[in-house]
């Protein structure tokens, strides 16, 4: 069959060329435009990567129109009633679900790791009281190359797992820490006899003082549950911008403790991963069902910055397949958790559903995404609101590590650097600070 090519043509000076069209498993086209400037002497402008691919990745899909999420291939609705989040970071890593004996391995090599440097504590303690647990991510994480550079040969396939495996497992016992210093608690080792959600609430919320407390109390199965969900939801979404972070900072050849610090830095913001914290406060500042009215017409007026939070999505133009599924989950974990925030759920759903009938929503096919619900569900567990782009951050290191890996081994990989339009001025001449203006 012939290759499919794209023709661009350059009206003003007529000259034209042909580039191919690369064609995936799934979804859209992409023309390989590399060569666009030898050819032409043009590059391609799309700020905000509208139309714009790049890199070629066979770890996750979206159809948005469709409302579609794939894993390697396994529907996520598939994957968040039967797995667990360590097997779903493990497929996202390797490619395939696990065998038992394999499965078994892997959380045993994340147990191993699952215990930070003594030193690192100290870091910790460099922090004010009230830092952001973000604000102690980022920097906790990235200092720990300081303590693995004698395993960051990056181009030693075993020394680049390890590092992966260190980040997946590390990165909750820096969490639950970042939390524990904000309280002024006891930081609380992490624990193999656990399983991965179970030890992450155990670091959290046990305490020296209360060992007659059942663990049970706060070990509880239902929210193990509900954290496993939550995580594989969040595990991975493809080109995202903190994604798309960690393959820039990577493609420089940083090491990859700085490029995971350099996702979550990019995780914060509201637009992304920021948004189930921001979600929150909005809910607060809406405070009842009367006032929805007012905060649609906000959202709607272009003089005002403010923006539905957990509304719109840059690629689900129908429904978010993640907030389908968490959206039905989110009753029954109030149920049995916190009758407390049931009044912050049903001013949610209000909300939702007078959204969905304003024009404006419906015509820009505005919907709810994941993070519309995702931090009802936290506060219902007690985690505390400053603490929810950290389990965003735990979650979604298993896609940042499984994209690393993907790309660095590529052997063709290359620096990722932009063009730009220039729209500064043409050049001139230094002028002496005495006869400036
Ligand atoms: N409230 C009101 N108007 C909105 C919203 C919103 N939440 N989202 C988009 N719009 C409008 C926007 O003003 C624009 O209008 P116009 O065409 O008149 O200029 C139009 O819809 C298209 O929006 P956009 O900003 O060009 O779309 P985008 O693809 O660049 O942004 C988004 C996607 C998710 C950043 C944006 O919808 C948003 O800011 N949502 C709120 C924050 C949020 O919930 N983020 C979490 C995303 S899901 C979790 C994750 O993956 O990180």
């Amino acid at each position: 069959m012939e290759k499919d090519t794209v023709t661009i043509k350059v009206n003003s000076t007529g000259k034209q060329a042909d580039f191919p069209l690369l064609k995936g498993t799934h979804g859209n086209p992409a023309v390989e435009i590399s060569s666009l400037n030898k050819e032409l002497g043009i590059f391609t402008y799309d700020p905000g990567f509208m139309a714009t691919a790049s890199c070629k990745s066979s770890i996750t899909y979206i159809d948005g129109e469709n409302g579609i999420l794939l894993y390697r291939g396994y529907p996520i609705d598939q994957l968040a009633k039967n797995s667990s989040f360590l097997e779903v970071a493990y497929l996202l890593m390797n490619g395939d679900l696990p065998s038992r004996q394999e499965l078994g391995a892997f959380v045993n090599e994340i147990n191993q790791h699952a215990m930070l440097h003594e030193a690192l504590r100290g870091f910790f303690d460099g922090f004010h009281y009230d830092a952001h647990p973000m604000a102690m991510m980022v920097g906790v994480v990235g200092s720990l190359s300081a303590f693995y550079h004698s395993e960051l040969d990056m181009n030693d396939p075993e020394h680049r797992r390890i590092s992966a495996m260190r980040m997946l497992a590390k990165i909750p016992t820096i969490a639950a820490a970042s939390y524990r210093h904000s309280v002024g608690w006891p930081y609380v080792y992490p624990r193999q006899d656990l399983e991965y959600c179970e030890n992450f609430l155990n670091m959290m919320f046990s305490l020296p003082s209360q060992k007659y407390i059942d663990e049970a109390h706060y070990i509880d199965p239902a929210a193990v549950k509900a954290l496993n969900l939550l995580f594989i939801l969040h595990a991975d979404h493809e080109q995202n911008a903190s994604t798309s972070t960690v393959r820039l900072a990577s493609s420089t050849g940083a090491n990859p403790y700085a490029c995971i610090a350099a996702g979550i830095s990019a995780l914060w913001g509201p637009a992304h991963g920021g948004a189930n914290e921001a979600v929150l406060s909005m809910l607060d500042e809406i405070g009842s069902a009367d006032n929805i009215p007012k905060f649609i017409a906000k959202a709607k007026d272009k003089n005002d910055p403010f923006r539905l939070m957990g509304f719109g999505h840059r690629v689900y133009k129908n429904f978010d397949p993640r907030a389908t599924i968490i959206r039905e989950t989110c009753h029954e974990i109030l149920e049995k958790f916190s009758s407390d925030d049931e009044p912050l759920f049903e001013l949610a759903l209000a909300l939702e559903e007078y959204a969905l009938k304003d024009e404006y929503f419906i015509e820009k096919k505005l919907y709810p995404n994941v993070d519309f619900y995702s931090g009802i569900i936290y506060k219902a567990l007690k985690i505390p609101v400053d603490m929810f782009t950290v389990m965003f951050v735990i979650a979604r290191t298993a896609g940042w590590v499984s994209h690393w890996l993907e790309m660095m081994a590529e052997p063709t990989h290359r620096i990722g650097r932009p063009r730009q339009i220039y729209t500064g001025l043409s050049a001139r001449d230094y002028v002496e600070i005495a006869e400036r203006k």
